[in-house]
C-alpha cells in the first residue's frame, strides 16, 4: 500500500491504481466522457484533467497511476479552470439542442456543462456537421454531437468481440464510422447507447416515445436466458417503453443483451390474448373467465383419473417457480406422473443440470474446456466473460459445431459435426487416463476408450488441462438436443473427476435450473415420452408447440390424438390450433415469481405493469383451475406463499441417473445443424419486431467444402427434408459451419417445421 493526499485528505491506496478510481471509491467527483470502468483507458477526453502537486501540468485522472506521496487536488482553481476550458472545447462543435435531443435529461455532457460550463459561448464560427449513419434498427445516431470519446468504439471491440465501429479522420475530421454497408450486428450492441455519453447513439424503438423524467423505473430479471440479467423496464402509462441493465457484478455486470433489451417491444405485440379463447368450428371464439374454467372443468372431470397418467402436462423452461409447482401439484391431484419442461431435448439426465460455479468464478480457473455450444445465440453475454476470459488468460479450448468466436484468442477450437463430440471427449478421457491413475468401471467405457487414438488437438487440450492449476469443463446446452447427450455428459464428468476440475452445464432457459430443482423432471419420463403415449387432455403452457419443441409433428399428432387440450399462453398463432381452450397469461413483466439462475441463484421479481387486457398471471390461472376442479390445499393468496411451499419441494434431491454409457451408432450422411439465433429463443423475442428488421434472407448454411462435396453452389436452392417435413431453401456458404452438416435456424418461421431430427437429406431443387 502507498501513501496519497487527495482534496487534503490522506490515504492508503493500491499501488497501480489510477486517480480516478481512488477517487470514485472515496466518493470524490471527477467529471469524465471517455474513461468507463469496464473498458480500457482511452484518456482521449481529458475532462478529467487535475492539478497534482509538483506537476507543472495538468494530468488526466484516469490515465495517471497514483504514486507514494503523489498529492491531488480534485477542486483547486487549476483544475477547475483546466476542466472548464476542456468544457468549452467539447461544447465547440457540439450542437445546442437538448430540447429535441432524446438523452436530454439524462445526459453526461448536459449535466456536466451545467456544472463545469461557461454560461455563454466565445465561439462564434460555423459547427462542424457530420452526417448520420445506417448503422441498423436497433441503434440511432446523430453524429454531429459526437465528442469522440470513443466508448462505443472499445466496447464493440473489448466486450461485444468484434469492432465494428471505428473513428475515422483526424481532429476536427475525426468522426465514428462502421464497415462501409454495415450494421452493428453484436448481440450486445444496445448497451453502446447507455455508454455514449451524449445523445450521438439513442435507441430507435424508444427514440421519441417518451422523456426520461415520464418514466417510472422498476426492477425486474430477464426471462431471455439462464443468466438471469437484471434489468429496469422504465414504464409509462402502464406500458414498458425501454429497459436498460440494473447493475450486478456478479451475474450482468453492467450490460445487457440486445434481446433482454429490446424484446419488450414484443410484450404487446397484436398475437397478445386479452380474453380467454375457445375453438368453435376451427374458429376462435372469445369467452369470459367463468365460462372458460367451467369448460375447463367440465372437459376434465370427465376423465378417469383413477388410472393413472391420462392427462399430460408440459410447460416452458421459462416456467416461474411458482407456476411449475402447481402445475407440479394439480399433477399430482389428477394422478399423473407425466409433467416435464424439457423442450428441445433429447437427452433427460437430471443431475449437474446448472453452471457447477458461480457465474464471477469462471474467469478463476487456470484452463476452460467448453463442448458443444454456440455461446454468442445461447447465452451473449456470458460468452462475454469467455471471451474476455480467452482474451486475457489464452487457456481457453472449445468444441463446437459453429465458429462464432472470431477474434478470440482460443488454444484449440474444433470444429465438428454434434456427433463428433463424443469422439474427443472419449480422447481427451484416453489421454487423461494415461497421466493419471483414473480408474473407470464401465466395461462399455472401457471398451470404447480401447478404439480412440487421441489426436494431437486432443492431446494438447489434454495436456492444457492437465498442466493448469485450477481447470473447468462446461457443456453447452445443445448438448442435451442431441440423441447422445448423455453419453456425451458422462464422459465430460469422468474427465472432469480424474483431473478434479470443475464441471458444468450451461442451461438454455430461465428457470431451466429452478425446474430441474423442483424435479419438475424425472428421468424415465420425458416430454418425448408423455406425448407419444395417447393421453386423455394436455395442459400446455408458456410456449409455441411449432417453435418451442423440437418435433413439431409429434406434437400436433398428441394434441390430435387427446380429447381436450388447453393452453395457457400469453400470444395465439396458427400453431395453437390443436388447442380446445386458450387461457391468456401474463408474460414475466406482468406477473412477480421466481427465476432460478444457471448458477443456482434465487431472484424473485414483481410485476412491472399491470396485467394487458383481461390476461392473468400463470400462478394465479392455476390457483382458480384448481380451485374449479375442487383440488385440495390451493388455498394460495400470494405468489409469495407459493413459493414458501415450492423451496421445500427442493430438500427432495434428484438422484444421479447417469451411469450408464450406451455407445451410439455411427452416422454417415449429413447431420442438421440446429442454430438457434439469440432473437429467436422465446416466443416474446420472437415478436419484437426492431430485433428481426435486419431479417436473414432464409437461408441455410453449408461448409463451402461440404458444397463441393455435394455439388452445390451458392445461392443454389435445395430441398431439405427431415424426417418431420421437407423445405424448399437457398443454401450459403459459411466456412464456420463444421464438415458434413446443414446448419438451419432451427426457430425462424422458415426452417421450424423441419423440427430437431438429427439428420437431413438434401436435393438439389
Ligand atoms: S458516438 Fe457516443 S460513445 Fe461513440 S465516440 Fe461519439 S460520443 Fe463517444
Ligand atoms: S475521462 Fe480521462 S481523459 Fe477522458
Amino acid at each position: 500500500m502507498i501513501k496519497i493526499k487527495i482534496d487534503g485528505k490522506t490515504l492508503e491506496v493500491k499501488p497501480k491504481t489510477s486517480i480516478i478510481e481512488v477517487a470514485d471509491k472515496v466518493g470524490i467527483d471527477i467529471p469524465r466522457f471517455c474513461y468507463h470502468k469496464k473498458l480500457s483507458v482511452a484518456a482521449n477526453c481529458r475532462m478529467c484533467l487535475v492539478e497534482i502537486k509538483n506537476f507543472a501540468k495538468p494530468l488526466p485522472a484516469c490515465a495517471t497511476q497514483v504514486m507514494e506521496g503523489m498529492e491531488i487536488s480534485t477542486k483547486s482553481k487549476f483544475t477547475k479552470d483546466t476542466q472548464k476550458s476542456v468544457m468549452e472545447f467539447l461544447l465547440i462543435n457540439h450542437p445546442l439542442d437538448c430540447p429535441i435531443c432524446d438523452q436530454g435529461g439524462e445526459c453526461d455532457l448536459q449535466d456536466t456543462a451545467v456544472a463545469y460550463g461557461a454560461s455563454k459561448t466565445r465561439y462564434t464560427e460555423e459547427k462542424r456537421v457530420v452526417f448520420d449513419k445506417n448503422i441498423g434498427p436497433l441503434i440511432s445516431t446523430d453524429l454531429t454531437r459526437c465528442i469522440q470519446c470513443t466508448r462505443c468504439v472499445r466496447f464493440l471491440k473489448e466486450v461485444g468481440g468484434m469492432a465494428e465501429l471505428g473513428l475515422i479522420g483526424r481532429g476536427e475530421h475525426a468522426e465514428i464510422s462502421a464497415y462501409v454497408d454495415k450494421s452493428v450486428e453484436s448481440e450486445l450492441s444496445g448497451n453502446i447507447i447507455d455508454l455514449c455519453p451524449v445523445g450521438a447513439l439513442t435507441s430507435k424503438p424508444f427514440r421519441y416515445s417518451a422523456r426520461s423524467w415520464e418514466l417510472s423505473r422498476r426492477s425486474t430479471i430477464s426471462s431471455h436466458d439462464s443468466l438471469g440479467s437484471n434489468i429496469e423496464a422504465h414504464v409509462k402509462d402502464d406500458i414498458v417503453k425501454r429497459v436498460i441493465p440494473k447493475e450486478n457484478e456478479s451475474i450482468n455486470e453492467c450490460w445487457i443483451s440486445d434481446r433482454d433489451r429490446f424484446s419488450y417491444e414484443g410484450l404487446n405485440h397484436k398475437d397478445r390474448i386479452t380474453l380467454p379463447l375457445k375453438r368453435v368450428k376451427n374458429q376462435w371464439k372469445e369467452i369470459d373467465w367463468e365460462e372458460a374454467y367451467e369448460l375447463i372443468e367440465k372437459n376434465i372431470k370427465n376423465i378417469d383419473i383413477k388410472k393413472s397418467d391420462q392427462i399430460g402436462i408440459v410447460c416452458s423452461p421459462q416456467s416461474t417457480l411458482e407456476e411449475g409447482f402447481l402445475l407440479k401439484k394439480i399433477a399430482k391431484e389428477l394422478n399423473t406422473s407425466h409433467i416435464d419442461y424439457r423442450l428441445l431435448e433429447k437427452s433427460f439426465s437430471k443431475n449437474n443440470n446448472w453452471l457447477g460455479c458461480k457465474i464471477d468464478e469462471i474467469e478463476s480457473h487456470d484452463a476452460i474446456l467448453v463442448v458443444g455450444s454456440n455461446l454468442k445465440h445461447d447465452q451473449p453475454l456470458l460468452a462475454h466473460r469467455f471471451r474476455r476470459y480467452a482474451n486475457k488468460k489464452k487457456n481457453f479450448s472449445i468444441i463446437t459445431s459453429y465458429d462464432d468466436f472470431h477474434s478470440t484468442h482460443c488454444l484449440e477450437k474444433i470444429i465438428v459435426n454434434p456427433s463428433a463430440y463424443i469422439n474427443y471427449l472419449l480422447m481427451i478421457l484416453k489421454q487423461v487416463q494415461l497421466n493419471t491413475k483414473y480408474k473407470i468401471n464401465s466395461q462399455e467405457i472401457k471398451n470404447a476408450l480401447k478404439i480412440v487414438k487421441p489426436s494431437n488437438e486432443a492431446k494438447k487440450i489434454t495436456q492444457n488441462l492437465l498442466s493448469s492449476k485450477s481447470r473447468a469443463i462446461f457443456l453447452g446446452h445443445q448438448i442435451l438436443h442431441l440423441d447422445d447427450g448423455d453419453n456425451i455428459k458422462l464422459i465430460a464428468m469422468h474427465i472432469a473427476q480424474a483431473i478434479e476440475a470443475t464441471f458444468g452445464l450451461i442451461p438454455g432457459y430461465a428457470n431451466s435450473v429452478g425446474l430441474n430443482e423442483l424435479n419438475l423432471n424425472s428421468d424415465n419420463i420425458s416430454t418425448d415420452k408423455i406425448l407419444s403415449q395417447k393421453k386423455e387432455a394436455h395442459i400446455m403452457m408458456n410456449f409455441d408447440p411449432s417453435y418451442d419443441y423440437h418435433s413439431p409433428k409429434k406434437i400436433n399428432a398428441a394434441l390430435k390424438n387427446a380429447k381436450f387440450n388447453l393452453a395457457i399462453s400469453p400470444y395465439i398463432s396458427d400453431s395453437f390450433k390443436g388447442f380446445d381452450v386458450v387461457l391468456p397469461m401474463t408474460p414475466f413483466t406482468e406477473t412477480s415469481g421466481t427465476y432460478i439462475n444457471m448458477e443456482k441463484r434465487i431472484q424473485s421479481f414483481s410485476a412491472v405493469t399491470p396485467p394487458f387486457g383481461q390476461s392473468r398471471p400463470g400462478w394465479k390461472i392455476l390457483r382458480v383451475l384448481a380451485n374449479f376442479l375442487q383440488l385440495e390445499g390451493f388455498l394460495y393468496d400470494s405468489s409469495e406463499e407459493v413459493k414458501a411451499d415450492a423451496m421445500i419441494e427442493f430438500d427432495k434431491k434428484n438422484e444421479d441417473n447417469l451411469k450408464v454409457f450406451k455407445p451410439s451408432k455411427i452416422r454417415s450422411g449429413l447431420e442438421i445443424l440446429n442454430l438457434i439465433k439469440a432473437n429467436d429463443s422465446d416466443m416474446i423475442v420472437r415478436r419484437a419486431a426492431s430485433l428481426h428488421k435486419n431479417k436473414d434472407q432464409s437461408c441455410c448454411l453449408i461448409n463451402p467444402t461440404t458444397m463441393l462435396k455435394e455439388g452445390l453452389i451458392d445461392g443454389q436452392k435445395i430441398r431439405i427434408s427431415s424426417s418431420e417435413a421437407e423445405v424448399l431453401i437457398n443454401v450459403k456458404a459459411d466456412e464456420n459451419v463444421c464438415l458434413d452438416a446443414v446448419a438451419i435456424f432451427g426457430k425462424k418461421d422458415e426452417t421450424a417445421f423441419l423440427g430437431m431430427d438429427n439428420k437431413v437429406k438434401i436435393k438439389k431443387a
